[in-house]
């Protein structure tokens, strides 16, 4: 199977790693986001905005404060402006230094630490989310890795993908990010069975993708976060066409269980589903509500729009 075509921006050299530290993710990014056309024609989803920094960039900070240090991005068509937004840019510096915004100028430069190494994958066609995994195995050789949909943005006080690291240190296996949905929406995610559906971290005995509400096993919903174990590519390489007629990453995890174990972990947080509208809202709303400068007079002005609502 075709894996796309590499290249890559190097930020700085990066840390030693230990071998239970997770040095990689990969942030499939080649998704058209029709849902939100005609905003998403030109410009990628992944580039909308929340407040003032891009999903993206919310994406790669996770990764960043979980550990990670190379950060490995699968585009498609029309993705040139996310590697612009995370490239350097001498001129917009000067710019901005010249204008004596030196905390902006500052503040771009922070974006990225040193030691962070960029690196992007085109994906050759869209054919689904494990394909695109599958396309940064000449990038990851044999270690574990993040997998981080920057669709879902999660508000936490320990970062996501830090969470899952600590139980990946603990457990070994692949670990999934996994929160309850409701019925209605189990055709929507990849929805797994655990051993034991009352504590945090959980072996799963079965993961199945979009199953209908009527037939889903559970209502525990895998999200846009993994920490994979390599051979996750051996597997992806043999799984055929499945929902969607895509390479399912799901399918791909439930051929992995068949040789290791692989873990949910009820991440602490809250998730935002910014690939539909309302979620989108919903993130951008509370997010200028737990804004530092912005918070206190959004919520003066959603206090007036909630007097004039009935
Ligand atoms: C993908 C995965 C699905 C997972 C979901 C999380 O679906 O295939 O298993 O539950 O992300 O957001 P998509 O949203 O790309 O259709």
């Amino acid at each position: 199977m075709e894996s796309g075509s590499i290249h890559s921006t190097r930020h700085g050299r990066a840390p030693m790693a230990d071998n239970r530290h997770i040095r990689t993710a990969v942030f499939p990014v080649a998704g058209r986001g029709t849902r939100f056309l005609p905003a998403t024609k030109a410009s990628p989803k992944e580039m909308l905005p929340i407040v003032d920094r891009p999903l993206i960039q919310y994406a790669v900070d996770e990764a960043l404060a979980a550990g990670a240090e190379r950060l490995v991005f699968i585009t498609g068509a029309s993705k040139r402006a996310i590697e612009d937004h995370f490239d350097r840019d001498d001129e917009l510096q000067r710019l901005l230094e010249s204008q004596g915004k030196t905390e902006l100028a500052e503040q771009l430069k922070r974006m990225l630490p040193s030691y962070a190494t960029c690196i992007y994958i085109r994906q050759p066609a869209p054919l689904g989310l494990g394909h695109a995994v599958l396309c940064a195995r000449a990038a990851i050789n044999h270690e574990p890795f993040f997998v981080h949909l920057a669709d879902d943005l999660i508000a936490a006080d320990v970062p996501c993908l830090k969470q899952m690291a600590g139980s990946f240190e603990q457990h070994g296996g692949s670990v999934l990010g996994v929160e309850e949905v409701a019925r209605r929406d189990t055709d929507k995610y990849g929805i797994v069975e655990v051993e034991d559906a009352r504590s945090t971290v959980s072996r799963i005995h079965g993961i199945v993708e979009k199953p209908k509400p009527d037939v889903a096993r559970s209502t525990l919903a895998v999200v846009g976060r993994y920490v994979l174990t390599p051979r996750i590519f051996t597997e992806l390489e043999r799984v055929e066409k499945g929902s969607g007629a895509e390479i399912q990453l799901t399918d791909g995890i439930a051929a992995l269980m068949r040789h290791e174990s692989v873990f949910a972990h009820r991440f602490t947080g809250r998730r935002f589903d910014c690939g539909s509208k309302l979620g989108y809202l919903q993130a951008t709303v509370e997010m200028s509500l737990a804004h530092p400068v912005l918070g206190d007079d959004f919520r003066a002005y959603l206090k007036g729009v909630a007097g004039r609502l009935d």
